[in-house]
Formats: C-alpha cells, structure tokens, sequence
C-alpha cells in the first residue's frame, strides 16, 4: 500500500515542524510546506523519514495553486491537510478595540483566508484519498464560550483579532465537517495547547513534542473518529 500523503502548512519550526517530524516517524510521506522555500528546505533536512519541502505562502494565490499543482502531479491525491500556518499580530499594550484594522486584516488574512483558499485548492486532491484528514489548528482562544467565562484560563487574554480569526477557524470547521458529512473525509479544529514556540513563548507551559500531539491525532483519526469537532488532546473544548 503507497503511504500516507500530508501535507503540513508552516511547517518550517514550531509545532509544523513537530507535526511533521512525528508523523514522518509514523511512516507518512510529509509534505513540508513553508513560505520560504530555503527554510523549507533546511527544516526538512531536520526530519528522519520521507519528507519533500514545499513552497507555499497561504496569503497567496499563486503560491496556493502551484504549490497545489506540484502535489497534484506528483502524487495524484492528498491524505492529510494540516492547516497549521498562524500568526497572532494583536499588540498586548493595545484594548480590543484599539487593535489597528491593518492588524485584523493581516490575521485574518493568514489565520482564515489563508486557510480556507489552501483548503479550497486542495480538496480536489483530498477527495482523491481513500479518506482524508483536514486539521484546521484552532486555539482555546477561539472559544466564545470561555471569553464569556470569568473562571476560565482565557479571561483575560483579549488579543481581538488572533481570537476572533480561530473562532472563526472553529466555524468554518463546522461548516466544511457539514458537507463532508456522509464521505469518509473528516475535518476538526485542534487546540495544541499553549507551547513553547515563538508564538507561544518561552514562558508557556507545554513542549513543543506534546504541541504536535493534537494535530497527530487528529491527522490519524480511525474510519470512526470525529468530524467536525474542536479538541485538545482528546477533550472536546466549548465552541
Ligand atoms: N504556540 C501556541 O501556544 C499556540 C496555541 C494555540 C494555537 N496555536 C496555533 O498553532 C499554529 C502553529 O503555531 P506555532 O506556535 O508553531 O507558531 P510559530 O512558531 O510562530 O510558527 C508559525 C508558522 O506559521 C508560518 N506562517 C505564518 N504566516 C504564513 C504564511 N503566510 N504562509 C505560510 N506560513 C506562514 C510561519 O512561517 P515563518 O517562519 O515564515 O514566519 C511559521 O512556520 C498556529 O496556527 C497557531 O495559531 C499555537
């Protein structure tokens, strides 16, 4: 049987890189995606296994549709879609509401257009799988629920427009999970945790090893596993 095809968006550090380099040692062909081909390049020599560097900028058109056009060629289909690529722009000295409107496009442009064009582009080649897996990665801070709650961790995190650009991931999961209901094509949300990355900070308290471990289970979900889902590490979290 021909392996397991994922491809890993921002794949270059952080949890991306995790993500792949854990599901490369469970036998996958990674596709290691990053905006900056060389980085792509180098963090791919960092990985033991079948791994091939992409370039793909997600606020791109072009980059999306070639990026999807080399995968298409070569290997005809895409198992696992990783929507991984993230950026939190908010400035923590500013309130809600005097982030800049630049700020919210610019996430918004990476953390929801992006995503949604990659997946766009990709799903021809998903549906081409015997049964793919799209991981959208969320965050806690995407949950409205916990924002409401003064008890929860995430009270007081109000960075506007990185929350709002996940909760938004959260409800476009639910909307794709919608029409993919009925196919053996599965998508979800995933919370990684809060971990040291160069978004998370040194001071977070998770490794980056456990970071990757949602995104790992979510990409290898059994026929039965969820669709449409917002999980950490197992636990359904509150949309
Ligand atoms: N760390 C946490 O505590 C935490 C918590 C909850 C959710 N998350 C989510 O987990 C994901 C990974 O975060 P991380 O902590 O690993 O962050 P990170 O270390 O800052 O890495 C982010 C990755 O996204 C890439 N990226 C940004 N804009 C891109 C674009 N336009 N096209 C392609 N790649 C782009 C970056 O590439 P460059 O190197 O070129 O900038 C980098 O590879 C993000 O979606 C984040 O929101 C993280």
């Amino acid at each position: 049987m021909s392996k397991t095809i994922t491809l890993v968006t921002g794949a270059n550090k952080g949890i991306g890189l995790e993500t792949a380099k854990q599901l490369a040692a469970l036998g996958h062909h990674v596709i290691l995606a990053a905006r900056d081909r060389a980085k792509a390049v180098e963090a791919a020599k960092q990985i033991d296994g079948e791994v091939e560097p992409l370039q793909l900028d997600v606020t791109d058109a072009i980059s999306i549709s070639a990026a999807a056009a080399i995968v298409a060629q070569k290997h005809g289909r895409l198992d696992v879609l990783i929507n991984n690529a993230g950026v939190m722009l908010d400035d923590p000295a500013r309130r809600p509401s005097e982030q800049t409107l630049a700020t919210w496009r610019q996430t918004f442009d990476t953390n929801v257009f992006g995503l949604v064009a990659v997946t766009q582009a990709f799903l021809p080649l998903l549906k081409q799988s015997a049964g793919a897996r799209i991981v959208n990665l969320s965050s806690i801070l995407g949950s409205n629920s916990l924002h409401q709650t003064p008890d929860s961790g995430i009270y007081e995190f109000k960075v506007p427009a990185y929350n709002v650009s996940k909760s938004a991931v959260n409800a476009w999961t639910v909307h794709l999970a919608h029409e993919l209901r009925g196919t053996p094509h599965k998508v979800n949300a995933a919370h990684p945790g809060h971990v040291q990355t160069d978004m998370g900070g040194a001071a977070a308290p998770m490794g980056i090893p456990d970071g990757a471990k949602t995104s790992v289970w979510l990409a290898t979900l059994p026929v039965d596993g969820p669709n449409g889902g917002y999980f950490h590490q197992g636990e359904t979290l509150p949309w």
